[in-house]
């Protein structure tokens, strides 16, 4: 799914927020995979995978919220299946974190939804009525909720986030400069728990037996 150079689509079609040639996203991108890798190997664990078990592209995390056809997307990854093999989806969701009670943290999801309307607020409870529209077998699903705290990586990861985004938020007139830099540095105040992303993750297997 992210073949395409990410610097080429933030310029081409100004969909996407992160353009991979930018100072910081590697870091950010590190601080991503350092919070989701484990919960991404417990869910793949899960699934007793045979040891010589062929992967094409096992699995899709935090890619379906940022483009567009979600649903046709899914159901083309799920026709790649190999009988009795697995689809992984994993996706962000901002419900918790568009309900915070921090009202400024609370604003971001809006701000950013406004500046990337093409992304969805909602990607990580959508999978959890797509995922049953693919005529998959053995479906589960489970959840983690991200609480930001001071000093922490994660924090570091929302910061960069946060920053990264300070000028399409303000472009965009949904927030001031000083706004956009006040929620960058709110997740550093020594008075913040708040909280980020739920990280939704779906899979089900292709029905017929194992090849
Ligand atoms: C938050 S990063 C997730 C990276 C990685 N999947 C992970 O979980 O660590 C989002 C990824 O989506 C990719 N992306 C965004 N828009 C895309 C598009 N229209 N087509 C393909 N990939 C896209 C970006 O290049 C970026 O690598």
């Amino acid at each position: 799914m992210n073949t395409r150079k990410g610097a080429d689509m933030a310029d081409v079609d100004g969909r996407y927020a992160f353009p991979h040639g930018s100072a910081d996203e590697r870091r950010r991108l590190d601080l991503l995979a350092a919070r989701l890798d484990p919960v991404t190997k417990r869910r793949v664990g899960r699934l007793r995978l045979a040891p010589d078990v062929c992967c094409l592209e096992v699995h899709v995390r935090t890619v379906l919220m940022h483009i567009a056809d979600r649903m046709a997307v899914l159901r083309r990854m799920a026709s790649w299946l190999a009988p009795g093999g697995w689809l992984v989806a994993e996706e962000a969701d901002f419900g918790m974190w568009l309900a915070d009670y921090d009202p400024l943290w609370a604003a971001h999801p809006a701000a950013w939804h406004e500046a990337f309307p093409h992304g969805s607020l909602g990607q990580g409870r959508a999978l959890l009525r797509q995922i049953h529209q693919l005529g998959l077998a053995d479906i589960g699903a489970d959840a983690e909720l991200d609480i930001v705290q001071p000093g922490t990586a994660l924090a570091e990861f929302y910061q960069l986030s946060m920053a990264a985004l300070a000028e399409p938020m303000t472009s965009a007139g949904v927030m001031t400069a000083d706004e956009a830099a006040r929620l960058a540095a709110r997740p550093s105040d020594r008075d913040f728990l708040g909280c980020g992303f739920a990280f939704i993750g779906v899979w089900g297997r292709h029905a017929g037996p194992p090849a």
